[in-house]
C-alpha cells in the first residue's frame, strides 16, 4: 500500500509537471513551478545553469545535464532523503528531458521577441519612411504565368502592362511608421494601410516590370526612382529599396520599402538644369550678335550634329554633350575683333591666323566649367581633319574624338547651305558634292554617309 501511495504521488507529481510546462511562459516561472510540486513529493531539486556545486547530507542525490541537440543548458538536480526507486529515477531522468526542451523552446522564442522587439523599435523609429509590404500579389502572378508555361517572362511583362499595374496595385502596405505616414500626409498608419494602389499610378508599370523580373529571377534586393502619390493626390518623387525579410523569400509576405524623398533635389537639379541650358544658350547668341552672318549657325550645328549623333548611336549624356558643343563651338570667336569677323569676302593671313585660335580660346573659356571639360575638347577639335589639314593641332584620324568629327561635318554643312554676302548659297547637290570630295579624307566618311542621308531625307534646320 505504501509502494501503491509513492506511485500515485509520482504520476501525480509528472502530471503536474507536466502542466507546469506548458503554462510557464519563462525560464523562471518553469523552474519555481517545476521545483514547488517536486517539493510537494519530499524532493529538494535544483536548476542551475552553471556547472553544479556538491550538497552533502542527503542519502540521495541526482545531476541531469539538460542536454538539447547536443547543447548543455544546464543541470537538474535532484536531493531527497529517501531511496528511490529504479522507476522513479526514470521519471525524473524523462522530467530532466522535458524541461530542458521547454527551456530551449523558451530561450529560442525569446530571442525571436527580442529580435521582433529591436526590428519593431528601429522600424518605427528610422528617421526615413519604411512600410512593411505583402508581396503575394506577385508571388501568385508568378506561379500562374509559370504554371501557363510561360518561359520568357520578360517579354510577357512587356506585352501585359495591365496586368503588371493590376498586381503591383494588389501588393498590399501591411505595415508603416511614423516618417512614412508624414511623408504620405496621412491621418494616421491605418489611412495607409491596404492595397499599393492609393500611392501609385499608372507610370509605375515600368518599375513594376523591373520589380517582378528582379523577383523572378530571385533576387532579395531592389532600387528603384518612381513616382509616388501621397494620400492628398500630390506626386512625389522617391527612391525606394525593396529588401525581403529573411525566411520570406519563397511567400513574399513580408518586405521591407525603404523611401527617401528626393522631390527636392529632383526639383533642384531641373531647375539648376534649365539655368545651365538657358546660359549656354545665351552665349550661343551672344556669338551670333557678334558676327550677324552667321547668326543661328550655332543653333543649326547643334541641331544638324544631334541628328547625326543619334544616328551613330549617341544617347543621354553624350547627346547632350554634343548639342551643348554644337552650341557653343565658335564661342572663341568672341575674341576676334569685330573687323574681321564681319569682312566680306578674302582674309589676309594675318588674320586667318587670329581666325584660326578660335577653337583653342574656345576650349581656354569652356574648360573653367568642370562640367564642360568634354564640351571644351569638342569645342578645341572641331576644325580638325582626319589628313591631318585642320587646325589648330593638326590632329589626325583616330587622335579626333568622334563628337569633333560629327561637329565638323556639322559645321562645314551648316556653313554651305546658308546664305552668305560674299558668295551664294549651295545647292544640297554642290553640298553633297564637297562632302564626297572630302569624305575619308578631310572628314570621317561614316559621319558622311549618315550626314548625305539626312540631308537627302529633306532634313530642315
Ligand atoms: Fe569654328
Ligand atoms: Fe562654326
Amino acid at each position: 500500500v505504501k509502494e501503491l501511495e509513492r506511485l500515485n504521488r509520482i504520476l501525480d507529481m509528472v502530471i503536474r509537471c507536466d502542466q507546469a510546462l506548458i503554462r510557464a511562459r519563462n525560464e523562471e516561472e518553469l523552474t519555481k513551478q517545476v521545483l514547488e510540486i517536486l517539493q510537494m513529493v519530499g524532493v529538494t531539486a535544483r536548476i542551475t545553469q552553471n556547472e553544479p556545486s556538491d550538497i552533502t547530507g542527503y542519502r540521495t542525490s541526482l545531476r541531469f545535464p539538460l542536454e538539447v541537440e547536443g547543447e548543455l543548458l544546464g543541470y537538474f538536480e535532484v536531493f531527497t532523503e529517501d531511496h528511490l526507486s529504479e522507476i522513479e529515477k526514470r521519471v525524473l531522468e524523462n522530467l530532466a528531458g522535458d524541461i530542458a526542451h521547454k527551456i530551449a523552446t523558451l530561450r529560442y522564442r525569446r530571442v525571436l521577441e527580442v529580435s521582433e522587439e529591436r526590428y519593431r523599435a528601429i522600424f518605427e523609429n528610422a528617421p526615413i519612411a519604411l512600410m512593411e509590404e505583402d508581396f503575394s500579389s506577385i508571388k501568385r502572378f508568378l506561379d500562374r504565368i509559370g504554371s501557363e508555361g510561360i518561359t520568357d517572362v520578360e517579354r510577357y511583362l512587356d506585352e501585359h502592362g495591365e496586368e503588371v499595374l493590376e498586381c503591383l496595385n494588389n501588393i498590399l502596405i501591411i505595415d508603416v511608421n511614423n516618417a512614412c505616414v508624414k511623408l504620405y500626409n496621412a491621418k494616421s498608419k491605418t489611412d495607409l494601410l491596404g492595397p499599393l494602389s492609393k500611392i501609385i499610378g499608372r507610370e509605375s508599370i515600368e518599375i513594376g516590370r523591373d520589380l517582378i523580373l528582379s523577383l523572378y529571377e530571385k533576387g532579395i534586393e531592389f532600387e528603384k526612382e518612381n513616382i509616388n502619390y501621397t494620400l492628398d493626390g500630390k506626386p512625389i518623387v522617391v527612391y525606394t529599396r525593396t529588401f525581403i525579410l529573411p525566411g520570406y523569400e519563397d511567400t513574399l509576405e513580408r518586405v521591407i520599402v525603404s523611401i527617401f524623398d528626393i522631390t527636392r533635389e529632383r526639383r533642384l537639379e531641373n531647375e539648376l538644369r534649365k539655368t545651365l541650358e538657358e546660359t549656354v544658350e545665351a552665349f550661343s547668341k551672344l556669338v551670333g550678335l557678334r558676327d550677324p552672318y552667321t547668326e543661328g549657325h550655332q543653333l543649326r550645328v547643334a541641331k544638324l550634329a544631334c541628328e547625326i549623333g543619334k544616328r551613330l548611336g549617341l544617347k543621354g549624356e553624350q547627346l547632350k554633350d554634343l548639342r551643348t558643343a554644337g552650341l557653343l563651338h565658335d564661342i572663341g570667336k568672341l575674341l576676334i575683333p569685330g573687323d574681321i569677323l564681319n569682312k566680306p569676302g578674302r582674309l589676309s593671313d594675318y588674320e586667318f591666323a587670329l581666325v584660326k585660335i578660335h577653337p583653342k580660346t574656345g576650349y581656354e573659356i569652356l574648360k573653367e566649367i568642370e562640367a564642360f571639360s568634354d564640351i571644351a575638347n569638342i569645342v578645341f577639335q572641331h576644325h580638325e581633319r582626319l589628313d591631318g589639314s585642320g587646325y589648330p593641332n593638326g590632329l589626325k584620324d583616330g587622335e579626333i574624338i568622334l563628337p569633333a568629327r560629327i561637329i565638323a561635318v556639322a559645321d562645314v554643312v551648316e556653313a554651305m547651305l546658308s546664305h552668305r554676302p560674299y558668295r551664294p548659297t549651295l545647292s544640297l547637290k554642290d553640298v553633297i558634292n564637297e562632302l564626297e570630295k572630302g569624305k575619308g579624307i578631310l572628314y570621317d566618311p561614316d559621319v558622311v554617309s549618315i550626314c548625305e542621308k539626312i540631308l537627302e531625307e529633306g532634313f530642315s534646320f
